[in-house]
């Protein structure tokens, strides 16, 4: 690995912003980007239109285990193909949101997941900035920079109905929000910060703060 690679690990729930930072982080400092709640929700798409049921836990895992997913690592450019077919777009819907958790609190399908999320982070010699809930602990602990965004449920509420401009009821919010991060937290802890993992609280931090804060520490990291 050449020595001035840089790897930026964020982990947060939903609404903490880090998809928004991550890909700012990226672009400022010349890196690849991944998404890997993408990864997580191409494969609920796959088995979805597979007709797959998310209780089958075989089939689901089997669906995982055959899904081609691409992605771009590009932060300036957004999408996502599985199995051949565009699903940016798709991978956004409620339907997608609401049983993406059949596959995330699989541990097989994590296992499978992670495993191509860290040949993705490696194909870039610059480095990348990967964000999701596991990154900082299980994906790559060895990471330059680890953070754990939080921020308080009123304001990740109030960032998703931002991003979701009204698509949503209030119910659908919280159910995506507030009970899939329930659901989440019962494979991988991504509340609490691990050792020499940096905690940030975003609640009352704007954009650029945030995207301020991890630069700092990754030119600290790599004077
Ligand atoms: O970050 P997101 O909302 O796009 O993530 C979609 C789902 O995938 C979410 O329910 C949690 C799960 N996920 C995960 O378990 N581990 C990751 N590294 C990324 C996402």
């Amino acid at each position: 690995m050449p020595v001035d690679r840089l790897v930026i690990a964020i982990d947060g729930p939903s609404g903490s912003g880090k998809s928004t930072t991550a890909r700012a982080v990226a672009r400022r400092l010349g890196l690849s980007y991944l998404d890997t709640g993408a990864m997580y929700r191409a494969v609920a798409v796959a088995f979805l239109d597979a007709g797959v049921r998310p209780d089958d836990t075989a089939a689901v895992i089997a669906a995982t285990s055959g899904a081609v997913i691409e992605l771009s690592l590009d932060p300036d450019e957004s999408w996502v193909r599985v199995n051949g077919r565009d699903v940016t777009e798709q991978i956004r819907e409620p339907r997608t949101a609401q049983n993406v958790s059949a596959v995330s609190t699989i541990p097989e399908c994590r296992a499978d997941l992670v495993r191509r999320q860290r040949a993705l982070m490696d194909a870039d010699p610059r480095g990348c900035v990967a964000e999701g809930r596991d990154i900082t602990t299980v994906v790559y602990p060895d990471a330059d920079v680890r953070v754990l965004l939080t921020a308080s449920p009123e304001a990740r509420l109030r960032r998703r109905a931002g991003d979701m401009a009204g698509k949503l009821t209030e119910e659908q919010l919280r159910d995506q929000v507030l009970r899939r991060d329930r659901d989440d937290s019962k494979l991988v802890e991504f509340q609490t910060a691990a050792e020499g993992v940096h905690l940030l609280d975003t609640s009352d931090m704007t954009p650029a703060e945030v995207v301020d804060a991890i630069t700092s520490l990754a030119e600290e990291a790599h004077p």
